[in-house]
């Protein structure tokens, strides 16, 4: 509630509230900023604060045990190295699928070009999920492409386009690295009690990688398109 102030209250005032008016110069008194500032450079921004910027919140490789998800320290260290491996594959793969989607040729080109998109996108989706279980259990997610391409374990592929059958290939070769990682991630997850991690990289990557690893594969069976040999 705004008090009048105790100078303006001469005894023979009557009882009227004090105009809006001279509250709001009260307010404006109160700041310090006097009629004829510029209110527009109030609201600019503060740039190049990264130019100063204090230490970080976080360290990436370090964990922290903010939130209460009843996991010891070593076990949720022990999960985001293995999820950070991961990921990094996972956004490895996510590209090279849009990569392959952009530049495939020849007569499979509407059928890959629209499932090779489709697995982009579930691809990313898997990116999100193991990012923030990374978050949840204390580590810092890796994110951009110079740090991915460091600790990717999947080989690095040409900028040139390929042939079809070629990135087939080179995509079966990233599943089944990405899945052999997944079946000893999981194990280790199990074995440390990390039951999320665990549900994680078997019920979304394995599954999701398998699915994808279906579909991509029947398009280099050496089948007759017309005529049964
Ligand atoms: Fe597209």
């Amino acid at each position: 509630m705004a008090a009048p102030a105790k100078t303006a209250a001469p005894k023979a005032a009557p009882k009227k509230a004090p105009a809006p008016k001279a509250s709001a110069k009260a307010a404006t008194a109160s700041t310090g900023k006097g009629a004829g500032t510029n209110a527009a450079v109030d609201i600019q921004p503060i740039l190049n604060q990264q130019n100063h910027a204090p230490a970080p919140t976080q360290r990436y490789g370090t964990v922290s045990q903010r939130l209460p998800i009843g996991l010891d320290e070593a076990t949720r260290q022990k999960s985001v190295t293995m999820l950070n491996q991961l990921l990094a594959d996972t956004i490895t793969l996510r590209d090279m699928y849009k990569k392959h989607h952009w530049q495939v040729v020849g007569p499979t080109f509407y059928q890959l070009h629209l499932l090779y998109d489709k697995h982009y996108e579930e691809q990313a989706t898997l990116v999100d999920t193991i990012a923030e279980r990374i978050q949840i259990l204390g580590g810092v997610a890796v994110a951009m492409a110079h740090d991915v391409a460091e600790l990717t374990s999947l080989p690095r592929i040409p900028r040139d386009r390929e042939e079809a059958p070629i990135q087939v290939s080179r995509l079966l070769s990233a599943h089944q690295s990405i899945l052999k990682n997944c079946h000893d991630y999981a194990k280790k997850a199990d074995d440390s009690g990390d039951d999320g991690t665990n549900d994680l990289i078997v019920s979304d990557l394995m599954r999701t990688n398998e699915m994808q690893v279906w579909f991509v594969s029947e398009h280099v069976v050496d089948s007759p398109l017309t005529r049964a040999e």
